[in-house]
């Protein structure tokens, strides 16, 4: 038995490609890895890799992480600049007994040592969409809508399970933000015992919750990961327009090590990816219901062909 989900729509890619090696007998770090690389090499995809959008200086500091639940190493890279594949300089830190987590110009110095790609990861579109955005002289930092982390969870047939995530982060952040995405605990975790859970959306909330971690343990109590997702998610949510009025976007997938699946989320339309022994990979569509419940369903072909032909229409400016 083998599985995998990730989030949004635009993991299908990467999705199938790591399905294709789980199902041959590939190790889940293995294709984790690779299903995350094809999202961060996709130059349209505007929160992850290569054309992310840049912080408020122009630049583009990116955030991963992986993480093995048969040994629960856990290797992470925040606001790093020029590097191809984020995900990949994370998976080797994490074989480091310490020093694996490296921010900003220590990142970068061991990427370098390690022979990793260097590539200057602001591309003109991601240009276009900084002076557009500029012009609309926003001076209050909101999380850009529509865009996120791509966080995988895999399951290998030996039983191994693996977690990991890419982003760029917020859009106009600040230079040396770091959200929750190479946090471990909060942006991701994976235990091979249980299963594994990566969040998307507003990092600076979904760290008050350290939901990731929070999924994982409620599986460990016998909860099915999609109990386990909606109950973390609508805790949080609650907690947080409890006690400060309003809470940012969560959304949340996981898997446990016999393969059974979940995902919630506090917005209306996560899309996520889902793919198992037997079955082609699927797109479904997360609505938020009361109190962390969800709606998942299949997401339809236009839906699908839409989502990639949106993020790929011209940019105002560009050019
Ligand atoms: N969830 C990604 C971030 O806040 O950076």
């Amino acid at each position: 038995m083998w599985g995998m989900i990730a989030t949004w729509r635009m993991a299908l890619e990467g999705v199938s490609k790591g399905a294709a090696m789980l199902e041959q007998g590939g190790d889940a770090g293995d294709a984790a890895e690779a299903a995350v690389r094809e999202v961060e090499d996709f130059p349209y995809y505007k929160s992850v890799g290569y054309g992310g959008l840049p912080n408020e200086d122009m630049e583009v500091e990116l955030d991963a992480a992986y993480m093995d639940g048969d040994t629960l190493d856990v290797g992470a890279v925040a606001a790093i600049r020029d590097y191809a594949n984020p995900v990949s300089i994370a998976r080797r830190l994490s074989r480091e007994p310490v020093n694996s987590v490296l921010t900003g110009e220590g990142a970068e110095r061991f990427a370098h040592k390690e022979g990793f790609e260097r590539k200057n990861m602001l591309t003109d579109r991601a240009k276009a969409f900084y002076w557009k955005r500029k012009k609309e002289e926003e001076t209050e930092l909101k999380p850009y809508k529509g865009h996120d982390t791509v966080g995988v969870v895999c399951l290998d047939q030996r039983g191994k399970m693996t977690a990991a995530t890419s982003t760029s982060g917020l859009f106009m952040k600040k230079k040396g933000r770091v959200g929750d995405s190479p946090m471990v605990g909060s942006g991701f975790y994976a235990d091979s015992k249980v299963g594994g859970a990566t969040a998307t959306g507003l990092g600076e909330d979904l760290m008050k919750g350290c939901v990731s971690y929070e999924i994982v343990r409620l599986m460990k109590e016998g909860l099915h990961p999609q109990e386990a997702c909606e109950r973390a998610v609508g805790l949080l949510d609650r907690e947080l327009k409890e006690r400060r009025g309003k809470a940012g976007d969560l959304s949340v997938i996981a898997m446990n090590n016999k393969g059974e699946w979940g995902a919630a989320t506090n917005i209306q339309g996560f899309s996520f990816v889902v793919s198992a022994e037997g079955e082609a990979s699927k797109v479904y569509l997360a609505m938020a219901g009361e109190d962390g419940r969800c709606t998942c369903e299949e997401a339809s072909n236009q839906w699908i062909e839409d989502y990639v032909r949106t993020r790929m229409a011209p940019v105002e400016g560009q050019g």
